[in-house]
C-alpha cells in the first residue's frame, strides 16, 4: 500500500505522454496461486517529444519475473522498478517492450485490477486499476488496439470474456482452454475488461439503424437467469433511444454485461464488456424495489451511451472526468424522462442535488466540476462531477435549445471521434456549433460552490409593470475565496388569478407573440440584475426556477398563500412539487422553533389543506402526488441551516410531528386513498403501478405515523404482498412507528423467507440500520456479525454501514459519540482492506461544520483516523482536507 503523505496531482502539470502505446498485446494465465500477465507494447516515442526520455510505466503490487525489448531479455541493471513504476531509460524510437509479471487475484481485496469475486475472476480498471494488472501508461490519453489471450481451466471456468470479438477458442494440449479475443477501436486501459468464471447467460438481440445484427448477452449465476429480464429490456430500449434522440450507432457485433457481487460501485462501460454490480443489475419482484427497476433501467442505460460519450470520445486526463460522467448523467436522466415521467425524475434527480451535492459543494472537498488538484483520483466520482457536472450540460441544452444541442453534440462526436479530450473541447463543440458564446458560461466548470440567487420583486399597479431584482452570489470554497458571476439560466412564469401570465419585457415588440409566451428562460449573467415585465395588468405570484433551470440555491420571499397557489396551479410541474417543499419546510421550521420553546407543536392549517386537496385531486399522477406529499428528508432539512445550526433530534423530531399531524388530520382521505389504491392484479414494475404502490405507501405511512392502530394495516399489507417494494414499506411502518413487539417477529420472518436472496437482505440490513429505535446502534453491531454480512462485500457495508452513517442521522450523531466511533472503527479496517470504499463512508464526517455541539466528537474521530499509520491515500485525502 502507498503511505501518507502521498503528493497532489495538479491539473497545471498536464504534459502529452512521451510514448504511444499503439498496440497491447495481453496473455493471462488464470491459476488458483497466481496469475500470471504477459504483455508485449508495441512503443513508439512520442514526436512531439524531443530527446529521449525514459519510459515510467506504472504498476502497483506486481511482482515482476522479467523484462525484454524486440525479444532481448533485460538484465536487472537496465530497468529501475519500484513500488509505483518500472523506468526503462534509452529506448528505441519504437519497439516492442515484454514484461511477465505475477499477480494474486485471490487476495486483492481492493476490487481495483484484476481480483475474484466468489470463484470468478473480473476486473475493474477505471480510474487507475490497470497498474494492478500490469506495467503499463496508465493514464486515458494513452489509446491502444488491445488484443487479449486468456488461458484457464475449463472446467472452472468455462466462461472466458475480453472486449471486442472472440477470434480464437481452442483447447491446449494440456487440457487448458486458450481463447483469443480483438478490440479493433483503440482504447485507453482503462476501458480494458476481463471475465473467467462459470456464468450462464440470457441472449438476445438488437438491429442498429444501419442493419448491424448485435447479439446482447447477459452474463450471470445460473441462480440469477430468471433475472435478467428488465436489464436486457432496458439495453434495447437505451440502443433505440441513443440512435433515435442522439443519432448514435452501436459499434460491434456483440454486447455483453456481466453481473458480479463484490463492486465497489455500480457499473462499468468497458468496451462491449460491461461489468455490473448484481445489485444495478438483476431485478425480480421479491428483491428488487420499483425504484430499484428504475435505477437498473438507468445504469444500463447509462453505461451503454457511455460507448459514445466515454469510449468513442475519451477523457484527456482525469481531470475531465466530467466529460465523459456529466454529459452521460445528463444523457441517461433524458432517457429515463423520456421513458417515464419526466417531471418525476427530475424531482428525484433535484432532491439528491440539493440534498447531497450541495452538501459536498458547502464542505471541505468542495471542487469544481472540472477539479484543479486530487490527491487519489477515485475521491473524485462524486455528486459534483456526476451530478452538478450534468445539471451543467442541461444548461447549455437550455441555453442553445434543442436543434442546437443536438448540432453540437454531432459536432463534438464527430470531430472527437478516437480522440482523448476535455471539457474544453466540449464546450467548443457546443458554441461552434450554435453560434452561442458559452466564454463566461465555462466558469460553471472551474468554479466550486453552490451560487445564491436572490430574487426580489415590485409590482407598479398604475404602470402596470412588474420588475424582478436579481442578484448572484457565491460562498467561498476551499482555495476559492472570492468568485466570478456565473451564466445562470432562470426559466421562470408569471403567474396570476386566472393562470399563467403572457410575459412581456420592457423594449420587447408588443405582438412579439409567439407559441408559448406564458415561460421564458431568463440569462442572469451580473451579480445584480433588472428585468422588467410590461403589460401586467395584476400583481402575479412568480413561478422561479421551473424545471430546475440551475443548480443554484433560491432566495425569495415566498408567502405561504402564494406557494399554495403555485403547488395547485402553476404549469410547470418541478414548480408544484417545489413549492409543496418549501411551504413544508416552513411548516416544519415553525415546529422546530415551537420543540426549542417547549411549546406544543402547531401545524400551520395551510399545509394541511394543502395535502387534503393533493389528496384529494385523482386527475394527479400518483407518483407525483406522492412525491409531493413526501415531507423533505432530515438530511436536506439539515443542509439548509447555516454551518454549526443543525439539530438533529429537534429537525427529526419536527419533521415526525408535522408528519403526525398530516396524519391525524386527513386520517379519512388517507384511509379512503389507500383501500382505493389496492390492487389484486399481480406485480409489474410499470410506469402507473409504481407510482400507484408509492402513492399508496405513502398513505399507509402517514396513518401509521398518526397512530399506531394502524399498524394493522401494515400487518395486512405485509402478509398480502406479492413484491418487494410493498413488503419493505410495511415493514418499514412497523419498525417505525411501532414497539420491538411490532417488528421483531416480522424482521425475523422476512429473514427466514429471503436469506438466499442477498439483495433482498441487503434492504433488510438497510432497514435495521435507519430504524429510529434507541437500540440502533447496538442492533448494528450485531448485525456485523450476522451471517448476513460481510466486510469484503461493498453492497453489505453500504447497506448496513453506510446506510446508519447517511440516513439515520440521530442516531449517527448520537451525543455521546458511539455514532462516530462505530463508522472510524468499520473505516479503519476498511482502510487496509478497500480504501475506496472505507474513503466512501468516511463522507458523512467531513460534514462536521455543519451540526450544532457535534462538530468536536466528529473532529476528535478524523484526528484519530489522521494519526493511524499506514493510510490509504484516499482517507488521508478526506481526513487531512477535512481537517485543515
Ligand atoms: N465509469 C463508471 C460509471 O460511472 C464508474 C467508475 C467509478 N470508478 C471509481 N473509481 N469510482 O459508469
Ligand atoms: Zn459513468
Amino acid at each position: 500500500m502507498r503511505e501518507a503523505n502521498p503528493g497532489t496531482i495538479y491539473l497545471k502539470d498536464y504534459s502529452a505522454p512521451a510514448f504511444l502505446i499503439n498496440r497491447t498485446e495481453l496473455h493471462f494465465e488464470l491459476g488458483e496461486e497466481h496469475t500470471i500477465v504477459h504483455s508485449r507494447l508495441h512503443l513508439l516515442r512520442s514526436p512531439e517529444h524531443a530527446g529521449e526520455p525514459p519510459l515510467v510505466l506504472q504498476g502497483q503490487e506486481l511482482e515482476l519475473l522479467e523484462v525484454a525489448i524486440d525479444r532481448d531479455v533485460l538484465v536487472e541493471d537496465a530497468y529501475s522498478v519500484d513500488e509505483d513504476t518500472l523506468v526503462i531509460d534509452k529506448l528505441p524510437e519504437q519497439c516492442v517492450l515484454s514484461v511477465k509479471t505475477r499477480i494474486r487475484p485471490q487476495d486483492n481485496s481492493s476490487l481495483e485490477g484484476l481480483y475474484k469475486s466468489h470463484t470468478m475472476f473480473c476486473t475493474q480498471c477505471e480510474a487507475e486499476g490497470f497498474r494492478k494488472i500490469t506495467y503499463y501508461l496508465d493514464r486515458p490519453d494513452v489509446m491502444s488496439v488491445f488484443t487479449v489471450t486468456i488461458t484457464a481451466d475449463p472446467v472452472r471456468y468455462p466462461v472466458l470474456l475480453s472486449n471486442g470479438n472472440l477470434l480464437e477458442d481452442r483447447t491446449l494440449d494440456d487440457g487448458r482452454r486458450q481463447v483469443l479475443w480483438h478490440d479493433p477501436f483503440p482504447k485507453p486501459c482503462y476501458l480494458f475488461a476481463l471475465v473467467a468464471g462459470d456464468l450462464e447467460c440470457v441472449e438476445d438481440q438488437f438491429t442498429t439503424a444501419s442493419g448491424r445484427e448485435v447479439c446482447l448477452r447477459l452474463y450471470v449465476e445460473a441462480k440469477d437467469l430468471g433475472k435478467c429480464e428488465h436489464a436486457m429490456g432496458s439495453l434495447q430500449r437505451s440502443m433505440r433511444w441513443d440512435e433515435e434522440v442522439y443519432g448514435r450507432m452501436y459499434d460491434l457485433d456483440i454486447f455483453n454485461i456481466v453481473a458480479v457481487d463484490d463492486f465497489n460501485m455500480g457499473a462499468m462501460e468497458n468496451k462491449s464488456l460491461n461489468i455490473f454490480n448484481t445489485s444495478c443489475v438483476l431485478c425480480d419482484p421479491n428483491i428488487t424495489t420499483d425504484r430499484g427497476y428504475q435505477r437498473v433501467e438507468a445504469i444500463v442505460a447509462h453505461e451503454y451511451f457511455h460507448n459514445w460519450s466515454g469510449n468513442r470520445v475519451t477523457c484527456r486526463d482525469w481531470f475531465q472526468l466530467s466529460l465523459k460522467e456529466g454529459f452521460t448523467v445528463f444523457r441517461d436522466a433524458e432517457f429515463s424522462a423520456d421513458v417515464g415521467s419526466r417531471t418525476v425524475k427530475r424531482v428525484e434527480d433535484v432532491t439528491l442535488l440539493r440534498t447531497a451535492q450541495f452538501a459536498e459543494d458547502a464542505g471541505p472537498m468542495a471542487h469544481p466540476v472540472r477539479p484543479e488538484a486530487y490527491i487519489e483520483i477515485n475521491n473524485f466520482y462524486t455528486l459534483t462531477v456526476y451530478e452538478k457536472g450534468a445539471e451543467v450540460v442541461r444548461m447549455i441544452h437550455t441555453l442553445l435549445g434543442a436543434e442546437d444541442f443536438r448540432r453540437g453534440s454531432d459536432l463534438y462526436f464527430q470531430r472527437h471521434d478516437g480522440q482523448a479530450v476535455t471539457c474544453e473541447d466540449f464546450v467548443r463543440a457546443m458554441e461552434d456549433a450554435s453560434g452561442v458564446d458559452l466564454g463566461q458560461f465555462r466558469r460553471w466548470y472551474s468554479q466550486a460552490g453552490t451560487p445564491l440567487l436572490r430574487v426580489r420583486d415590485s409590482y407598479d399597479e398604475d404602470a402596470q409593470t412588474y420588475v424582478l431584482e436579481v442578484s448572484q452570489s457565491c460562498p467561498p470554497t476551499p482555495g476559492q475565496p472570492g468568485k466570478q458571476p456565473f451564466v445562470i439560466p432562470l426559466a421562470m412564469g408569471l403567474l396570476g388569478d386566472a393562470g399563467n401570465l403572457p410575459l412581456r419585457l420592457a423594449g420587447e415588440e408588443p405582438d412579439a407573440e409567439t407559441a408559448d409566451n406564458t415561460h421564458r428562460v431568463l440569462v442572469v449573467d451580473q451579480a445584480q440584475q433588472r428585468f422588467e415585465f410590461v403589460g401586467v395588468g395584476e400583481r402575479p405570484v412568480p413561478s422561479l426556477l421551473r424545471g430546475f433551470s440551475a443548480p443554484v440555491r433560491l432566495d425569495y420571499p415566498f408567502s405561504r398563500v402564494a406557494l399554495c397557489q403555485l403547488m395547485s396551479r402553476d404549469d410547470d410541474g418541478f414548480v408544484r412539487w417545489d413549492s409543496a417543499q418549501a411551504l413544508a419546510t416552513q411548516v416544519i421550521g415553525d415546529v422546530q422553533a415551537q420543540l426549542a420553546a417547549g411549546e406544543a407543536p402547531q401545524v400551520d392549517a395551510l399545509l394541511l389543506e394543502a395535502c387534503a386537496s393533493l389528496l384529494e385531486d385523482e386527475s394527479l399522477e400518483h407518483a407525483m402526488v406522492a412525491e409531493m406529499l413526501t415531507l423533505p428528508g432530515e438530511n436536506y432539512l439539515a443542509e439548509l441551516c447555516e454551518e454549526g445550526v443543525a439539530d438533529v433530534d429537534l429537525i427529526h423530531a419536527a419533521r415526525a410531528a408535522v408528519q403526525a399531524a398530516l396524519g391525524v388530520g386527513c386520517r379519512e382521505l388517507l384511509l379512503r386513498r389507500y383501500q382505493a389504491l389496492s390492487s389484486a392484479r399481480p406485480y409489474v414494475a410499470e410506469g402507473d403501478e409504481i407510482g400507484r404502490r408509492a402513492l399508496r405507501n405513502l398513505c399507509l405511512d402517514y396513518l401509521a405515523c398518526a397512530d399506531a392502530a394502524h399498524l394493522d394495516m401494515a400487518r395486512a399489507q405485509y402478509q398480502a404482498a406479492d413484491n418487494l417494494t410493498e413488503r419493505l414499506a410495511a415493514l418499514r411502518c412497523l419498525a417505525c412507528y411501532g414497539g420491538e413487539g411490532d417488528w421483531a417477529a416480522p424482521l425475523q420472518a422476512f429473514y427466514e423467507d429471503w436469506q438466499d436472496e442477498t439483495l433482498a437482505i441487503n434492504h433488510w440490513l438497510t432497514l435495521q440500520a435507519t430504524m429510529p429505535d434507541a437500540g440502533v446502534l447496538d442492533r448494528v453491531r450485531t448485525l456485523m456479525a450476522h451471517p448476513a454480512f460481510d466486510l469484503r462485500n461493498p453492497n453489505k457495508v453500504r447497506a448496513l454501514v453506510g446506510a446508519f452513517a447517511g440516513q439515520n442521522p440521530v442516531h449517527f450523531h448520537r451525543e455521546d459519540g458511539a455514532g462516530y466511533a462505530l463508522l472510524g472503527e468499520v473505516v479503519e479496517k476498511l482502510n487496509a482492506s478497500n480504501p475506496q470504499i472505507a474513503a466512501r463512508l468516511l463522507t458523512p464526517l467531513t460534514r462536521w461544520r455543519r451540526y450544532r455541539g457535534r462538530g468536536e466528537a466528529m473532529c476528535a474521530e478524523l484526528e484519530r483516523l489522521a494519526a493511524l499509520p499506514g493510510l490509504s491515500p484516499d482517507v488521508y485525502e478526506l481526513v487531512s482536507k477535512s481537517l485543515s
